[in-house]
C-alpha cells in the first residue's frame, strides 16, 4: 500500500525484444496498479532527456560512433544518473514501472560480443555466486527490481510489428541474438529468489503481472525473473 506513508514502492522492470510490447504492456500496467489505489510512474531506460541520454539517443540514431565499451558505460552511467531519484520515489511510496534496465544492458552489449574480458556473461552467470563479469559490475550497486517481467516474443514476430524504427540495433539478426542473451540470462540468473515476496510486501499485491495482456496477439509468453545483482 503506497499511501500509508511506511510502505515502500515496487520498483517493477519491463524487458524484452525492441518491438516486443513493452510500451503496450506498461501503459496497460500502469491505470491497473494506480486502480488498486498505488501511485505509480512510468519510468524507461535510455532515459534520453539527459546529457548522457542525448549521447546515447545520438549513437543509436547512427549520428554519432562510440566505442562498444563506451556506449556500454553511457547506458549504465545513464542508470546510475537516476537512481537517487530512484530510490527517492520508492521510499516515499511510489511504485515505478521501468521499461528496461539493466538486463537489457547485459543482453544488448553482449549480443555485439564484445570480446571476452568483457562479456563473459555465460561463464560467469553460471557460477553468479563467485564471479562478476565486466559487462555486470557496472550495474552492481543499482536498486534491485522487485520484479522483472520479460515478454518473450520470437524476434521475427516483433520485426513484423509496424516494421523498426530504424535505430541501430533494430535489426532481425542482432535481435535474434540479444534473445539468445536474454534466454541465458533468464536461464542462469541465480535461481531461488523469491520474487513474489518483496512485491507482496511492497503493494500488498503478489499477482501484479494480472495487470499485463496474458493473451496478447503477439504471440509472446511472459516469464519472470529475479535480479542478478
Ligand atoms: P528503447 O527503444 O527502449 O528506447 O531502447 C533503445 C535501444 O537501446 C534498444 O535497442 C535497447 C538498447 N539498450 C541497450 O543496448 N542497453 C541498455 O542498457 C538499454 C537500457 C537499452
Amino acid at each position: 500500500n503506497g499511501h500509508n506513508g511506511n510502505s515502500r514502492g515496487a520498483l517493477i522492470v519491463l524487458e524484452g525484444l525492441d518491438r516486443s510490447g513493452k510500451t503496450s504492456q506498461s501503459s496497460r500496467l500502469l491505470p491497473y496498479l494506480e486502480g488498486l489505489g498505488l501511485s505509480v510512474e512510468l519510468w524507461r531506460f535510455p532515459d534520453r532527456n539527459t546529457y548522457v541520454g542525448e549521447m546515447i539517443s545520438s549513437y543509436l540514431a547512427n549520428k554519432s560512433q562510440l566505442d562498444d565499451r563506451t556506449i556500454h558505460l553511457l547506458f549504465s552511467a545513464n542508470r546510475w544518473e537516476k537512481r537517487s531519484l530512484m530510490e527517492t520515489k520508492l521510499r516515499s511510496g511510489t511504485t515505478l514501472i521501468v521499461d528496461r534496465y539493466s538486463y537489457s544492458g547485459v543482453a544488448f552489449s553482449s549480443a555485439k560480443g564484445l570480446d571476452i574480458e568483457w562479456c563473459k556473461v555465460k561463464t560467469c552467470l553460471s557460477c553468479y555466486k563467485h564471479e562478476i563479469s565486466f559487462v555486470q559490475a557496472p550495474e552492481m550497486g543499482l536498486l534491485a527490481p522487485d520484479l522483472v517481467v520479460y515478454l518473450d516474443i520470437p524476434p521475427e514476430k516483433a520485426a513484423e510489428r509496424g516494421g523498426y524504427g530504424g535505430e541501430r540495433y533494430e535489426q532481425l539478426e542482432f535481435q535474434r541474438k540479444v534473445a539468445e542473451h536474454y534466454k541465458i540470462l533468464h536461464d542462469t540468473t541465480w535461481k531461488g529468489h523469491c520474487v513474489d515476496a518483496p512485491l507482496e510486501h511492497a503493494t500488498g499485491r503478489p499477482d501484479t503481472v494480472d495487470g499485463l495482456i496474458p493473451s496478447h496477439p503477439a504471440c509472446y509468453t511472459i516469464k519472470v525473473f529475479p535480479p542478478f545483482f
